[in-house]
């Protein structure tokens, strides 16, 4: 198939996982060889440490902070407020500062690893906002999640591009969930022009843009493209390209989304509590069998009714099979309308490539979509799930995403067409 041929469509039929594709490559890799989840620019460029005190600093920083360090089978890990596939890290976060004060007006990688943000391009009279939002300037922030995809790749193949969207999607939810914290609004944009910028920022072949969130002061006002490209800096040690990902990024980045009104979302969290739980939010190892409350379980269906902020977006449809609700009879529903009734814990385990979180959870949620722009779909798909996370964990239950299930079965048991995207799994 040539690359244009490669629709969003396309590329998710040909990375559905199934019983037989899973027996006979199980994604096994040594430890040894993880290629370095952290992206440093040299150090030449200027730095700004980041302070917590600082109300700019902080907001930046919450988006993307290492919260909990853990060795596994003797690899370090560090895990940080934004979930991630197989805990790789693909993502990296840009952020374009104009017009604050006390901070030079330029584009920064957020350095995760030294709580640090590295000036690599000052601002005259160009930026980001040509690439992004033509003939308007934005007084603010301007944050670009982009993927070092062969972080994933090295372990999930040809299926990694699903994980680099859907964790772009939740370290959008990161972006969302600072600015919240510090009574911003924020807005997704999803189409734009991605190719361009990849190209500017040197990125070459190896990460690409997937998304971008503005916050800040919208002014009518012409601002040039960059004036100087970027140079390649590699966000990891060493590299294996993958041409059916990155031919997929590619031809799914000019996919158009579809349009809708811009509306923020209306939460009332406990400012305290919720920074706390942003710090502590984690994903579940393994639940104890126990049910959730009713209420629990629609305070959660609630969360995923409030507005997206975006013009551009992507529908996600939502069947949830429930397992153990108090109050609730066992089945697969879709929206609040029962299905089917039945004991399905068994079932959604084997679908989750026997997942035993799939099994012992009180609901799993399924993401479904017929979508125009893939990566846009994925993206909302990974932001909703993030708001799962932490809606859960701030009513006290315990969460996690599901990347990996049989795709066609998973199809077949929910009697839908449409593509599944991603799965969360709620409970105690
Ligand atoms: C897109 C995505 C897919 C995931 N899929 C699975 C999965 O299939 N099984 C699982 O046990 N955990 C899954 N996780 C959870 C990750 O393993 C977890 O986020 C990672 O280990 C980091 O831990 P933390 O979330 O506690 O910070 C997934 C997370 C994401 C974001």
């Amino acid at each position: 198939m040539p690359p244009s041929n490669i629709s969003g469509k396309a590329y998710h039929e040909a990375t559905k996982h199934s019983y037989l594709s899973v027996q006979l490559d199980p994604n096994y890799v040594d430890a040894a060889t993880q290629p370095s989840a952290f992206k440093v620019y040299p150090q030449f460029y200027r730095r700004v440490k980041l302070n917590l005190n600082n109300k700019i600093h902080s907001f930046i920083w919450l988006t993307s902070a290492v919260t909990f360090s853990k060795v596994y089978k003797n690899v370090p890990y560090k895990l940080r407020v934004n979930p991630s596939a197989g805990a790789l890290y693909p993502t990296e976060v840009y952020v374009q500062i104009r017009g604050m004060a006390e901070i030079v007006d330029g584009i920064y990688h957020l350095e995760v690893e030294n709580n640090c943000l590295t000036l690599i391009y000052e601002l005259i009279d160009d930026g980001l906002e040509s690439y992004i939002i033509p003939g308007r300037s934005i007084k603010g922030f301007i944050f670009l999640i982009s993927s070092v995809y062969y972080r994933s790749s090295w372990k999930y193949k040809d299926r990694s591009l699903r994980y680099c969207l859907l964790d772009s999607g939740h370290h959008l939810g990161a972006v969302a969930a600072s600015a919240y914290l510090n009574q911003l609004d924020i807005q997704l944009i999803f189409d734009f022009d991605k190719l361009a910028l990849n190209t500017d920022l040197g990125f070459e072949n190896k990460e690409f843009i997937s998304a971008c969130a503005v916050s800040g002061e919208i002014q009518e006002k012409q601002v040039r493209r960059l004036r100087l490209k970027l140079p390649f800096v590699c966000g990891t040690d060493y590299f294996v390209a993958n041409q059916f990902i990155e031919d997929s990024y590619q031809t799914t980045a000019c996919q158009t989304s579809r349009k809708q009104q811009l509306q923020q979302p209306q939460f009332n969290f406990e400012p305290d509590k919720f920074y706390q739980t942003v710090w502590d939010r984690r994903s579940v190892r393994r639940f104890r069998k126990e049910s959730i409350l009713q209420e629990q379980y629609l305070y959660i269906l609630q969360l995923l009714k409030q507005p997206i902020p975006t013009e551009t977006f992507e529908p996600v449809e939502i069947y949830s099979v429930v397992h153990r609700v108090e109050g609730m009879t066992s089945g697969l529903y879709q929206g609040v309308n029962l299905v089917k009734a039945g004991n399905f814990s068994d079932k959604t385990g084997y679908l989750c490539v026997n997942q035993a979180l799939a099994r012992d959870c009180a609901a799993i949620l399924f993401f479904v979509s017929e979508y125009t722009s893939y990566q846009t779909a994925m993206q909302i798909a990974g932001f909703l799930g993030h708001r799962i996370y932490l809606g859960s964990n701030y009513i006290g239950i315990q969460c996690s995403g599901i990347g990996a299930f049989y795709d066609d079965e998973t199809q077949e048991f929910l009697e839908t067409n449409k593509d599944v995207l991603y799965a969360m799994v709620i409970g105690i």
